[in-house]
């Protein structure tokens, strides 16, 4: 098997190719190059890194934001070539579409002068191993798509979206390794910081390692709290770390803070939060966590370290205290401007602007939050979680819009939260406002993924058995699609049994 270098060097060879590609259609015109990127976090930081390395050779360019790649979609991307036939990259999204692009672009409007640099599964590839067909692909497609499957890299936890995006960016220019730690943010953002205490794995390493060298990310170990709460609420209200005692009681967690004999008050009178702390206090506290932990949950200390203790990635040129400083939260800002309608805040950001922009995407995040606490609240309070066999599943109904099912979901799954069976995947399905269809968002927890569960797999087969013509899928853990509401009760058995067979398989 390959090193990460030489994954990274074959990786590379296939970026270069693609790069002269594009030099070679825009050379002498001076026409836009047309950007079609995913809203989430990963998204918004490929788009971002795209036009910025675009800007610096003085290549035009535009950036579309699509909710997904969809078939109707192409079928708008396809007219617009006709029309324009300019460059197209596709962003965080394509692989799992490269057949429609191919039969739309290649086959039908022979138009090849486009790129995709996606870390999805391809279309009509079940799993990792399917390694003939992940090499047939890369041969037939090589011209127009790059994907880390085809160099044996793990695209759900190795790289992202804008990891591949970064490299691509490099090669145009080496001066782009500044943009390393946005390609970071994307990785958090796709929760690919999956090794050990949050650590990343994989070519995601060497990206990190880019923007360390430059001094530009600084990883130092966290308590694994939210840094910009007050810390009482913080430990108080985190979802993965319970104490009993002291989850969901402010109050007494301040207290007991307070009795480590910390200054809990800051400058202004309000609890400090834990970006405020230096090392030492922090250092406390953890002790007196490990402490409490260990007498309340009867578990080794080493266990509890595991959870408590994380790699928190600082962007140590942002302000100390701002989202921006923080990778994390540098993420969850974006997330929250790609899925309240407000893409293009979070794409200037990411490329660099502040100031108006970064006031309004506060702005964002703050009704971002707000619907998002408002959503979990309601599925709890009013038992919306429905089960059959196999798989759990809800309806978000008026109240969850489709622009944050997704999220939703994730928070289902993977935080501690009453009524959720982490044994079972679960689907969340929100009713689209301009199409009789719900947009379905499935999660499983790593502990099944780990014996075998694939939902990219099983939405992609529960679609084929409901016979829908619509495109799906997306990693283990993280998939999706759409549904004509009529065929929801016969898609969602599909799920059912699909996921009953990957269990009876392992
Ligand atoms: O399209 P994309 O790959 O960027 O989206 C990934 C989605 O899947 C995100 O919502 C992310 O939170 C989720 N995910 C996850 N667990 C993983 C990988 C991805 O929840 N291991
Ligand atoms: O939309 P959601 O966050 O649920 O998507 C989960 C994962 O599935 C993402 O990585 C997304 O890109 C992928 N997906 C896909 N095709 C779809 C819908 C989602 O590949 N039609
Ligand atoms: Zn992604």
């Amino acid at each position: 098997m390959d090193t990460e270098k030489e994954k990274l060097t074959k990786l590379l060879a296939d970026l270069k190719i693609a790069k002269n590609n594009l030099f070679k259609h825009v050379e002498g015109k001076n026409t836009p190059i047309n950007i079609y990127t995913h809203l989430d976090a990963d998204g918004l930081s490929s788009g971002a890194i795209l036009g910025k390395a675009l800007y610096r050779e003085k290549i035009p360019f535009q950036i579309t934001v699509l909710r997904q790649l969809e078939k109707r979609e192409i079928a708008k991307i396809l007219k617009k070539v006709q029309e324009y036939n300019n460059f197209l990259i596709f962003s965080d999204f394509g692989s799992g579409q490269y057949l429609e692009l191919e039969t739309e672009l290649v086959n039908k409007a022979k138009f090849n002068s486009f790129l995709i640099l996606d870390h999805h599964i391809p279309q009509n590839v079940s799993n990792k191993e399917e390694v003939k067909l992940i090499e047939q692909i890369h041969e037939k497609t090589k011209n127009w798509h790059i994907n880390p499957y085809f160099f044996g890299i793990d695209g759900s936890v190795e790289i992202s979206g804008a990891g591949l995006c970064y490299y691509f960016a490099k090669c145009l220019n080496q001066e782009n390794i500044d943009l390393s730690p946005i390609a970071i943010v994307g990785a958090i953002g796709d929760i690919q910081n999956q090794g050990l205490n949050k650590s990343f794995l994989g070519l995601n390493t060497l990206i990190l390692e880019d923007a360390m060298n430059l001094g530009l990310i600084e990883v130092v170990n966290d308590l694994n709290f939210r840094s910009l709460k007050p810390l009482n609420e913080a430990i108080a209200y985190s979802t993965e770390i319970l104490l009993p005692g002291l989850s969901k009681d402010a109050n007494r967690t301040l207290i007991f803070l307070k009795t480590q004999g910390i200054l809990m008050e800051n400058s202004e009178g309000n609890v400090k939060t834990l970006s405020e702390l230096n090392q030492d206090e922090k250092q406390i506290i953890s002790t007196a966590i490990i402490e409490y932990a260990s007498i309340k949950l009867d578990l080794e200390p080493n266990k509890i370290i595991k959870k408590l203790i994380i790699n928190r990635y600082i962007l140590k040129e942002e302000p100390a205290g701002s989202e921006l400083h923080d990778a994390k939260e540098f993420s969850n800002l974006l997330n929250a401007c790609g899925r309240t309608h407000n893409s293009s805040l979070g794409i200037a950001i990411a490329m660099g602007n502040r100031k108006d922009i970064y006031q309004q995407s506060k702005e964002a995040l703050k009704n971002y939050r707000k619907s998002l606490g408002e959503s979990l609240s309601w599925i709890q309070e009013n038992d919306k979680i429905q089960e059959k066999d196999s798989i759990q599943y809800f309806f978000g109904e008026d109240v969850i819009p489709e622009n944050i099912i997704g999220t939703i979901t994730s928070m289902l799954i993977f935080e501690h939260i009453k009524g959720v069976d982490k044994s079972k995947p679960i689907f969340g399905l929100a009713k689209r406002t301009d199409e009789d269809v719900y947009k379905v968002s499935g999660r499983a927890h790593e502990s099944i993924v780990n014996q075998g569960i694939n939902l990219s797999k099983a939405i992609r087969d529960a679609c084929k058995q409901s016979n829908l013509d619509v495109l799906g899928g997306g990693h283990p853990p993280a998939a999706g699609t759409k549904i004509p509401i009529e065929k929801v009760e016969l898609f969602l058995e599909n799920c059912n049994i699909a996921i009953r067979n990957q269990l009876r398989k392992k």
